[in-house]
């Protein structure tokens, strides 16, 4: 995982806008949140995060198959950030692309792996969570300013034959929805114009109390359904990952589903909603904190803009972290370096050849 040093805490936001660190706690949960500083974007933050699983997992980026990054908030509309954090990691093997599923994305983007590495054509695949909300939020809009964060996490899937791994995936949308949470400024329906960036269109718009409602509604249909189609029951499942978006949401959902508040991994408070990082953030949290055992059954569960949700059951597998000898992590640090070299000389070779062509077919002409 990567979150941003800058730290922006409630009662720095009470400067901002007419709010105070009490509303926000009591609505919220929300104590502070990470904020990208000026070099930061998707990618810096998702290419960090994925170092980070690379490292974790001790594998080498040249054996990657695929690269799947959730965000709503990638660096270009083209190229994808995939291809940037490809280029970034040396992944030459790999194929690379953006998947946009509002705050599912990182569990859209994991279930997606599975089935490429199910359907027997990818060994090895990235996944990786992110946002850079701070970007698209409204400074001067206490409804949604106070809710937002930035961070990244990633995850590598691995293919194997054991029993553990992920036991079953659902995917769900209601585009209806759509309206509830939206950017209405920047893509094809309404480009950016001076009227566009006058009236704030390029920002996030919500309609906070709907939002509200379809999630506390969805993390518990979502949760009952994933465990009932992996033929368990809600006793069985050791750990839920709920998007962070609202504590309020979880404790509904907990009280709805009748589950003690402690079996949710909960640390919105420290981060805010970062969006599509929140699930891998707070999963990497969780193995940091030793919640995570190996055998045990835990959900993971997003939902978002769209509206999306999505959610899936795993057996954890991962034994407790094996130190990596330190040979290892500086044979990445220089294959990083190589593929930053390789990078720039393509570039220029690229270059090269354009000014070569031109000068031919100009000298071919006269
Ligand atoms: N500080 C102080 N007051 C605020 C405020 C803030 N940051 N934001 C809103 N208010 C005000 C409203 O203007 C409203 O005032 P009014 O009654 O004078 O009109 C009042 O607080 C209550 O607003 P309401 O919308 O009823 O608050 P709420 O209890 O529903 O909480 C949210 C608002 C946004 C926290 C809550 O609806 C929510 O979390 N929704 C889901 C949002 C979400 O998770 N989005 C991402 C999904 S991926």
């Amino acid at each position: 995982m990567y979150v941003p040093q800058q730290v922006l805490t409630n009662d720095d936001l009470a400067q901002r806008v007419e709010t105070s660190d009490e509303w926000i706690r009591t609505r919220t949960g929300i104590a502070r949140r990470r904020i990208a500083g000026p070099g930061e974007t998707s990618s810096t933050m998702a290419i960090a995060a994925a170092r980070a699983a690379l490292q974790v997992a001790d594998a080498d980026p040249r054996e990657i198959d695929l690269i799947i990054v959730g965000t709503t908030t990638p660096d270009y509309l083209f190229p994808s950030t995939a291809c940037l954090v490809q280029n970034a990691l040396g992944a030459n093997r790999a194929g690379a692309f953006d998947l946009s599923a509002g705050c599912s994305g990182f569990v859209y983007a994991l279930i997606m792996g599975h089935q490429a590495i199910a359907s027997g054509e990818h060994r090895l695949v990235l996944v990786i969570g992110v946002d850079t909300l701070s970007r698209v939020v409204d400074w001067q809009d206490r409804n949604t300013c106070v809710l937002f964060g930035d961070g990244a996490g990633a995850v590598l899937l691995r293919a194997s034959e054991g029993p553990a791994g992920v036991l079953a995936t659902l995917l769900g949308a209601d585009g209806s929805g759509g309206g509830l949470l939206i950017i209405p400024a920047g893509g094809s329906a309404l480009p950016a114009s001076e009227e566009t960036v006058a009236k704030r269109l390029h920002a996030i718009q919500m309609n906070g109390q709907e939002v509200f409602r379809f999630a506390t509604h969805i993390v518990e249909q979502a949760t009952e359904q994933v465990v009932k189609k992996a033929g368990l029951k809600l006793e069985d499942i050791a750990l839920i990952i709920p998007h962070q978006a609202n504590l309020r949401i979880i404790q509904t959902a907990a009280k709805r589903l009748k589950l003690p508040l402690e079996r949710f991994v909960i640390n919105l408070e420290e981060y805010g909603n970062t969006s599509a990082a929140s699930v891998p953030i707070a999963l990497c949290e969780a193995i940091r904190d030793g919640r995570l055992a190996p055998g045990q059954n835990i959900v993971l569960l997003g939902f978002g803009a769209g509206l999306t949700w999505a959610a899936a059951l795993l057996k954890w597998s991962v034994p407790a972290k094996a130190v990596v000898p330190g040979y290892r992590n500086l044979w990445r640090r220089w294959l990083y370096l190589w593929a930053r070299w390789r990078s720039r000389g393509r570039q220029f070779l690229r270059h090269l050849n354009v000014r070569l062509i031109r000068l031919f077919t100009r000298n071919h002409r006269d």
